[in-house]
């Protein structure tokens, strides 16, 4: 490995935008396809891995609600969560806020329940056993209705205090923000963070509406921010943090090459963009790879580095105390 490799390797660094159904490697999709007699429609490993090519969000997302379907009882959900702090407590990951998609598995007829229990056991474990730190966000899926995501915050109240967020995903184009102020403040009233997916496939005015409607956190994504410059300047201004996924962008699209995401130039220009890994096990790379294709494309300094370190603890929604922890400990490397 190289010199900064090893270096990015040491930095810790917080995830702040992961889809836990989007670590689902090939692999473990086919043994729980066996375990649960859930029958797929790809022959091998290989298969899977081949049929991983992308045009847009789209085509990815029909793959991927496919993939979850093996999900099917609460050791699943741990075993799927273990896995991944697994692979990112060797990338010296510390610190995981994670998305998951109640709908995707409530449509099946598999319970609120089952799903939330099977991952939070496993983030349990994972910081008795890894010293990682962690937080949950539950996302509504955009292209189902405001009423669909009512129930599922609805089915989320028994477990209110073990999820810190809401959050919004799947396809963007024809799904803005505004569907879902009603939901979004109800969730606000009961307490709930809020975070949403905007300008990765649709324009810079997702982005806007996320702001003011949702009232927004962080932005997911956020690319498209560019094409708007007094946005961007609000984005400064407020210090709003994007949490990009440079990989993911690639892998669905959004840029042909690395070399054209805005990432290193919104740096410079002062927005706190932070480097996140979305899906993993479809777009060819955790959080630690993530960074490294990034140092490579931006030519990046230890200095730039660091930064993206520090902004993805001061991103976080840990507690204060605890992102000085991690900051003074990244000052260390
Ligand atoms: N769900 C999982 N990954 C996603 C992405 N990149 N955009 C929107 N929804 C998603
Ligand atoms: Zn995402």
């Amino acid at each position: 490995m190289q010199d900064l490799d090893s270096f990015i390797k040491a930095l810790p660094k917080a995830e702040l935008h992961l889809h836990i159904e989007g670590t689902l490697e090939p692999e473990l999709m086919f043994d729980l396809s066996k375990r649960n007699n859930v029958p797929l429609k790809f022959s091998s490993v290989e298969a899977v891995k081949q049929a991983y090519q992308f045009k847009d969000l789209q085509s990815f997302l029909d793959l991927y609600y496919a993939g979850a379907s093996v999900l099917q009882k609460e050791k699943d959900f741990y075993d799927l969560t273990y896995a991944y702090l697994k692979k990112v407590q060797s990338q010296n990951v510390t610190h995981v806020e994670i998305f998951f998609d109640p709908q995707t598995h409530t449509d099946r007829g598999i319970s609120f329940e089952t799903v939330i229990t099977g991952i939070r056991k496993a983030l349990v474990d994972g910081q008795k056993n890894f010293g990682i730190s962690f937080q949950i966000i539950m996302c509504f899926l955009r292209h189902l209705s405001e009423e669909q995501a009512f129930e599922t915050l609805k089915l989320a109240e028994p477990y209110r205090e073990w999820i810190v967020g809401v959050g919004l995903d799947s396809s963007e184009k024809d799904h803005p923000p505004s569907k879902f102020k009603r939901v979004f403040e109800k969730a606000m009233e009961q307490g709930y963070l809020t975070v949403a997916h905007a300008g990765e496939e649709g324009g810079p005015e997702m982005i806007q509406e996320a702001l003011d409607l949702l009232r927004v956190r962080r932005i997911d994504h956020g690319v498209r921010c560019t094409e708007d410059k007094s946005l961007v300047e609000r984005l400064i201004q407020e210090q709003t943090p994007l949490t990009t996924c440079p990989l993911s962008n690639i892998k669905l699209c959004v840029y042909s090459d690395l070399k054209e995401h805005p990432l290193k130039k919104l740096l410079d220009e002062g927005v706190k963009v932070t480097i996140n890994s979305d899906d993993p096990s479809y777009f060819g790379g955790y959080l630690l790879e993530n960074y490294i294709a990034c140092q490579k494309a931006f030519d990046l300094s230890k200095e730039d580095l660091k930064k993206f370190a520090i902004y993805s603890f001061e991103a976080s929604f840990l507690p204060e105390e605890q992102k000085q922890y991690w900051i003074s400990e990244i000052n260390k490397v």
